[in-house]
Parts: structure tokens; sequence; C-alpha cells
């Protein structure tokens, strides 16, 4: 519905800013602005204003922004025409007449919307008549109670072709609009109108404001089909809507979270077992404008799909779906019912807590991504280790919003490092894997394997030298970690460089983490940390590396004064590119003809070091 913009602006005159947001927020005058705690983030220290002259808000912590009518559409989850209604209520102002045509569909609707609720209260009444009686035994044996049954307004549907079809007579609803509502079929070959349901058990489903727009019918025991549903009317559309959502409405506002299950009995087993903010979709896939309507209630609503093959299908296709949508802040979580329960069955079995369990296991999007493409690849080749980094790519590309696109392409790019990176050690070399495919034992000498031309067995060529600045920041790091004395001194200096290796990087930041920590903490100590929180292969690989090297200053018990000078002169390298230049040069001159990289290059640097202590 179209809003005429002098009602509009008409509607932001006459409101106050201040007052509508007021009731919402504390707000405190700061000159011509106001300021208080932002609704929409958790924050401590206010960075929400409000400037009632030019009738907007705006959040400098989470970049919330808009005006009178934005704000009650996010406070309240309203759409733009419910916000508008509400806040002209309150204005006292007339919402204008429409268009003549838009008056028509509207009435229209209305009586569509009448249809639909005579329906409802007909089966809920029948459900409670002794006709009814199998059907209320079976949602009792299922676990329902009155109070749920009717805050879902389950009724039942008569096994009668004309019994609905009477009551909505009675009720003055023409037959014309019942057969439109889904509620009544008119047989194709000709003949009278008969009722759509029969002897079902009848689930109203409802658009985000409570009315009714449609029904699901459950046989009760076996029979085909299980569910039916009513068809695609002027008021229903299966794709845009999700069972429950107007129930789940408030809880998931205070939640800040919302749970998306299977099936209608999920939805109400959820909301029995304490999680009101639980919806369905229809027995579909999620769609576009499903994942829409879910964001406008949660940044983060979790997929809580069953473990059989279908849910977990459906839970890809729903990540899928999401990919070209994603904004930043606003995602998917997936939580998976171990199978071969739902969430109706886990509830009734293990109680509320089995079901808590489940959702705090929910994993990001990212993951569902990655798992599903390595589920798909094999990776034993380079080949198909590529064709793996194309697919993720190819998703990463289906990314509409810039940023998160670019963070998708690094979190990929460094879980494909992490998962296929070899493990060498790290001072010797470069990442790639030894010649000829395999892995070099831990603890053995290289130089043992090299034949009498000092080349690697089976190699062609040796490997070539890893790069200056790249053992310097392998230096400067394993010196920390063998004399973490050091680490306060160094500290700010170590904390300004990014190592463009991420594994090595990250280490760089745990060590980082525990500048405070670590004062007491001996090498030993350190290294037990890091190795606890997942460091293990890195440290392995650094200190391997260095047991091989001849010289006492990277021993563990060299003394801390050498370690230092060593980390100061490293240091110097690192920041000074001319000269890690000039030193790369020289290795690679040098370095293919000596039996060890490692010692070509810290031959170069142990010499240009003297040469600095010579001037
Ligand atoms: P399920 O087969 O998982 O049913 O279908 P359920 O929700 O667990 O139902 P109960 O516990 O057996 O009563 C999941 C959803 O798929 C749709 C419905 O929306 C259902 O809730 N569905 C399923 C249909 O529309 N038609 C069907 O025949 C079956
Ligand atoms: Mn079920």
């Amino acid at each position: 519905m179209a809003f005429p913009p002098s009602f509009l602006d008409e509607l932001r005159a006459r409101l106050s800013l201040v007052s509508v947001i007021g009731r919402r927020v504390k707000l405190t005058r700061k000159g011509r602005d106001h300021s208080g705690l932002c609704p929409f983030h958790n924050e401590k220290t206010p960075s929400f204003t409000v400037n009632e002259d030019k009738g907007f808000y705006h959040c400098f912590g989470c970049g919330a922004h808009g005006d009178v009518i934005t704000f009650e559409m996010q406070t309240h989850h309203l759409s733009f025409p419910e916000a508008v209604e509400r806040l002209a209520a309150e204005a006292s102002l007339e919402v204008p007449a429409q268009a003549p045509e838009e008056r028509e569909r509207a009435r229209h609707a209305a009586s569509l919307y009448d249809a639909m609720e005579a329906a409802a209260s007909f089966f809920e009444r029948e459900l409670r008549s002794p006709n009814g009686r199998a059907a209320l035994d079976y949602l009792r044996q299922r676990g329902l109670d009155e109070q749920v049954i009717g805050r879902f307004r389950l009724g039942y549907s008569p096994d009668s072709r004309t019994a609905l079809k009477s009551a909505l007579k009675a009720a003055s609803i023409p037959e014309a609009l019942a057969v439109e509502a889904g509620l009544l079929i008119m047989p194709e070959g000709g003949g009278d109108a008969y009722d759509r349901f029969r002897g079902r058990v009848m689930f109203p489903i409802t658009d985000r404001r409570g009315r009714i727009i449609a029904f699901g019918g459950r046989i009760m025991g076996d029979g085909q089909p299980k569910y039916l549903n009513s068809p695609d009317t002027p008021l229903f559309h299966k794709g845009g809507v999700l069972y429950g959502l107007a129930q789940a409405r408030e809880s998931a506002a205070k939640a800040g979270s919302i749970i998306v299950c299977e099936g209608y009995m999920d939805v109400i087993a959820l909301h029995r077992g304490g999680f009101a903010h639980a919806v369905a979709p229809l027995g579909t896939a999620l769609t576009e404008q499903q994942i829409e309507l879910l964001w406008r209630m949660a940044p983060e609503p979790i997929i809580c799909l069953d473990g059989d093959a279908a849910g977990q299908r459906a839970a890809y296709k729903a990540a899928e779906r999401a990919l070209p949508l994603l904004k930043p802040g606003l995602s998917l979580a997936f939580a998976t019912v171990p199978a071969p329960e739902d969430p109706d069955s886990l509830i009734r079995a293990n109680g509320p807590a089995a079901m808590q369990e489940v959702l705090e296991r929910a994993v990001p999007l990212s993951t569902v991504l990655w798992s599903q493409a390595l589920a798909n690849h094999r990776t034993d080749t380079p080949e198909r280790r590529a064709a793996l980094e194309r697919d993720l790519m190819d998703m990463v590309g289906r990314i509409a919003d810039g940023g998160v696109q670019e963070q998708y392409r690094r979190h990929f790019r460094s879980q494909l490092w992490e998962a296929f990176r070899p493990a060498r050690p790290l001072l010797h070399g470069t990442f790639r894997a030894a010649p000829g495919g395999g892995r070099n034992t831990q603890g053995r000498r290289r130089s043992i394997d090299r034949g009498s031309d000092g080349r690697l067995p089976g190699a062609g060529l040796p490997p070539a030298p890893p790069p200056a600045w790249q053992i310097q920041e392998r230096m400067l790091l394993l010196m920390v970690i063998t004399h973490p004395e050091l680490l306060e001194e160094v500290a700010e200096r170590l904390g300004g460089l990014h190592f463009s290796d991420s594994p090595l990087d990250n280490l760089r930041q745990e060590v980082l983490k525990h500048l405070d920590g670590w004062g007491s903490l001996d090498s030993e100590g350190v290294q037990r940390h890091l190795r606890s929180c997942g460091f293990s292969q890195i440290l392995n690989c650094l200190l391997e590396a260095n047991a091989h090297d001849q010289r006492a200053y990277l021993k563990p018990d060299a003394p801390v004064e050498a370690v230092r000078e060593l980390w100061e002169h490293v240091f110097k390298l690192y920041a000074q590119k001319e000269l890690v230049a000039e030193l790369r040069q020289a290795e690679q001159q040098a370095g293919a003809d000596l039996s060890d990289e490692t010692f070509a290059y810290l031959s170069a640097l142990w010499s240009s070091k003297r040469q600095g202590d010579d001037t």
C-alpha cells in the first residue's frame, strides 16, 4: 500500500521523535541532540543520538539510522504499513483513503480473511465436539495441552464433504469466496463444491499479525498425504510465510534470536518446551523471502533441521540461498537434531535441556559451506585441491555484499591453508611438501637425507631457500618463545608487525595475548600453553628446525643478553627492506650450492651483523 508523501510528512511532523524513542530508551539532552544507550546493540556507554530537528536517530556504534517510522518498524518488528498505521493512530491522523481499485482489493482481502476466520472457529468448535473426540485424543497423546492447543488455534475438520461448506454458508460466506480462499474445492468437470479438508487435525497458518491465511491438515495415524495444505491464494503464498511467526514474534524480539525447524508439530513442541521463538517453513526449503523475514526478527536465525539426509539437504540449500543475501552482521547458524529425532520427539524423549544443548552446538554458515565443499571433493592431489578451492571461491563470488565477500574469501583461504599445509620445519625451506611426496620425519636431520651431491634424493632440484623476510619472521617469534623474558620489551614492535604467513601470524597474536600473564612463565610453560591452544604443529616445526642449527644464540639455554641482541638485529633487518633485499640477493647466489640454506642465510646475517658492529 502506497501512502501519499504529504501524509507521511504530516505524520513525522506530528510525532515527537524524542518522545517516541524516549519510551524505549532513556535519553539525555546534549546540546541540540539527545543521546542514550542504543536499543539495537549492546553497549555500556551511549553512542545513540537523536536529532529532533532533523527527525532522525543515528548510532555511532552499530550504524542504526532512521526516522520515527523506521524506529517503530525496528523496535516492534513491523512492516512499513504496519508501523505507519500504528503511528497514525497514535498521532490521531486518519490514514488516507486509497485509490478505488486498491480499496476494492483491500475489501476483497478482508472478506477472504473473514472466510478463513470463520473456518478456523468452525474447526476449533469441532475439535471440542463429540465429533472431534478422536482428534483431541490424538493431540493429547502427542503431548499437547489445552493451553497450547488454544494458542495455536488447532482444530478438527470432520470427515464429511459438506460440513465446512454448511458452516460457512451459515456464517454468510459466499461459496465463491470460500473456493477462492482454498477452503472448498470446485470440481473441474462440474458438480458441487466440497470441503477440501476432511477428517484432519487442523493447523491454522497466520500472517505476521496473526490473521489466518491458510491451513495445514494432518491425517491422524498413517495415510497420504500426511499433511494437506491450502493452495496458494490471494492471501497465501507458501514461500513468503513462516508457520508460528505471529506466536514467535514477541519472544524472538526478547531473545534476539529465532529458531527455524522443519514442521508444524516441531514449532508447537518447541513452544511448549520453552522455546517460543520457533517457526517453520511449510514443507519446502527456506526461500529468500523467508530468510529476509527471519532477519527482521534476529540477525542470526538458527536453522535447526533434522539429522536425516533430507534435513541436511535442506540445511545446505538454506545455506546456499542465504549466500547472495548476506550483509555485515546478518547470517544464519545451523543446529542439527541427532537422527532419527526431530525437535518434537527429542523434547518429548529427553526434555528441553537436550534441545538447548542442540541449539548451543549450532555452527556458523561458513562452517556448513566449508564442510559441504570438503565432502564434495577428494583432496589428495593438487588438482583435486584446486577444484575444491575453485568451488569455494565460486561460492564466495555469489555473495553480493563486498565486505562480507572479502571476509569469506580470506576465511576460506586460511581454512585451505590450515587444512593442507604440509608439516615441514619452518626455518628450513618453504612450506611446500618435501620432494617425492614424503613428509619429513620429526627429529630426523635433513642433511642425513641428502645424497653426496647435497641434493635431496628423488628431487631434481633442492628446494629454493625461503626468502629472508620469512626466516626473519620465524626467528623473531621463536626467540620470544624460547626466551619469554624478552616479550615485554619487544611486544610493542612485535604487535606492530603483520606476518604474511597466516599460521605464523596467528601464533604471533597468541603470543602477544599473554603479554601480562607470562611474566612468571618459563619457555616450557609458554610452550605448554601454546600447545594447549592448538599450536603444536607450528611450534614443532619452529623448534625442530632450531634444534638443527649449530648457532648457540638460538639455543634455548643461550644467555638472554645474546638473544636480545640478536632479536634487535633481526628486527632492524626485517624493518629495513633494502638490507633485506641485499641479503636475499646474496643468499640466492650462494644458497643453492650450500648443503644447508639456513646456514647460508644465517652466515650472511651474521657477517652483516659483524659489519654493523665494526662500523
Ligand atoms: P515431517 O514429515 O517431518 O512431519 O514434515 P512432522 O512435522 O514431523 O509431523 P509429525 O510429527 O509426523 O506430525 C515436515 C513438514 O513438511 C510439511 C509440513 O509442513 C510438515 O510439518 N509436509 C510434510 C507437508 O506439507 N506435507 C506432507 O505430506 C508432509
Ligand atoms: Mn515429527
